[in-house]
């Protein structure tokens, strides 16, 4: 068996190997060329003292950590053999023969283009979103998964998310933490509890990706002042990228952050129908939310961004601008859920969309950006069905996240109802993960590079 060279346990733990460590190839400026089993990719560096021929971590497209030479060739043996495994498994999962028989015809022949290289227009990612026949629709699965496979092979993001406060100021429509929900009991993290939490992750988990969320702070001087405590105090103990998720906290809050070193942001923008944004989210402006994506980006940050499928009043034109927009706003990883409605929400009489619409939307994001795109399959549509991550990651996604918020906090973390995994132990939570990678030939690791 394979699986038990990544997963390895031991007395009161189970790490994961997150990561395969790769070897410093060629150094240009801040990008260092890293090896990893003959494949280079491409990341970014901070560290000063680095040379070619060193061994690093990196994850989501930085250099995280240097790791001793004899230390990286033996966790490299321990993954060759089930690297290439792996690989062959994923391959054979993710055919180019794709059976044809009872597929719409123009459907056919908008993917074939994609399948040679070239792109796919908005009349083109429109008429996919219309499709509902079963034979069709597994058709569109199968491409994106086919493009996944053959542009960025087997490598599966698996970020950690901490929710380190539920407090929030606004009055998101569709959210079940929104500031009009009285009834919902507030909790926030102190420092310390934040930085254990986070430390424990990276020791006794293996994480090197962290995601801290919360709702969007009213006092943003103390909530920045909070945050920068934490960031330092993780990264004090410890290597790991950080990513954080806290709303829209000003232009200084992520230029503060940044310096703290948060290196990633996760923020969706929603919807981009301006008119649709301003109804659900009252008193704010969708090009605030822009704004601060934006910024991000020209600060260094890698950015996570979407938006939410399905939402009442949401057309499938407004869903292709979204798709497009994410594009164009070259994010790194793209996180689209399905809006789920929350009973003490103002859109509580509301349905959640259909799974067919999600999984075309995750498929139609790999048809914009098969090269580089990192697909999250998101906990709402793992909420929405529990087959949910399986068929993700076979319609073109290649990203989970898993939530390792305390559970007495990660009940009160209520954005929707009955959210999956709201009552599952992290240990539980890693192998049933691997368990799934595994069968699908993924490596639960992400290369961290573009
Ligand atoms: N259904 C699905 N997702 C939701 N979010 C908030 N409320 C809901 C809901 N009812 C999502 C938003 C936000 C993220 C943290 O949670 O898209 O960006």
């Amino acid at each position: 068996m394979v699986w038990f060279w990544i997963l390895l346990i031991t007395n009161e733990s189970i790490i994961m190997c997150y990561a395969i460590p790769g070897r410093i190839e060629a150094i240009k400026g801040n990008r260092v060329i890293v090896d990893y089993f003959g494949e280079k990719k491409e990341a970014i560096n901070e560290l000063k003292d680095l040379s070619i021929g060193d061994y690093i971590y990196a994850q989501g497209g930085y250099v995280i950590e240097k790791v001793p030479s004899d230390y990286a060739l033996s966790v490299l043996d321990l993954w060759r053999e089930s690297f290439f495994n792996l690989q062959k498994l994923d391959m054979s999962l993710s055919s180019s023969v794709l059976p044809r028989d009872g597929v719409d015809e123009k459907l056919i022949n908008i993917l074939d283009r994609l399948i040679y290289g070239g792109s796919a227009s908005r009349k083109d990612i429109g008429y996919i979103l219309t499709i509902s026949d079963k034979k069709s629709l597994d058709y569109i699965y199968k491409t994106a998964n086919f493009l996944r496979q053959k542009h960025l092979k087997n490598s599966c993001c698996v970020h950690g998310i901490i929710e380190i406060s539920n407090q929030c100021s606004c009055a998101c429509a569709y959210c079940g933490i929104s500031s009009l929900n009285q009834g919902l009991r507030r909790y926030k993290m102190s420092v310390e509890e934040a930085v254990k939490v986070a430390v424990d992750a990276i020791d006794r988990y293996g994480f090197k990706a962290l995601v801290l969320q919360s709702g969007e702070p009213a006092d943003k001087d103390e909530f920045i002042e909070y945050c920068e405590a934490i960031i330092q105090g993780i990264r004090a103990h410890k290597a790991v990228f950080l990513c954080i998720s806290f709303g829209e906290i000003g232009l200084r809050g992520l230029e503060r952050l940044y310096k703290a070193g948060a290196r990633g942001m996760l923020m969706r923008f929603e919807t981009s129908n301006e008119n649709l944004y301003s109804r659900l989210h009252p008193n704010k402006m969708l090009a605030s939310r822009l704004e601060h994506i934006r910024y991000a980006i020209e600060l260094g940050y890698l950015v996570f961004t979407g938006a939410l499928i399905g939402l009442p009043g949401q057309t499938i034109e407004d869903i292709v601008e979204d798709i497009f927009l994410v594009r164009e706003l070259n994010a790194e990883m793209y996180s689209f859920g399905p809006f789920i409605p929350h009973e003490a929400s103002l859109l509580s009489k509301a349905s959640p969309p259909d799974r067919d619409m999600v999984l075309k939307v995750l498929a139609a994001l790999r048809f914009v950006d098969y090269k580089d795109a990192r697909i999250l399959v998101t906990t709402a549509f793992e909420t929405l069905d529990p087959e949910a991550r399986r068929r993700g990651l076979l319609a073109g996604a290649n990203s989970v996240m898993l939530n390792i918020t305390p559970l007495e906090y990660r009940r009160l973390y209520d954005i929707y109802p009955d959210r999956a995994w709201s009552e599952t132990g992290v240990e539980e939570q890693i192998e049933s993960t691997l368990t799934l990678l595994q069968s699908l030939g993924r490596a639960p690791t992400d290369l961290g590079v573009r």
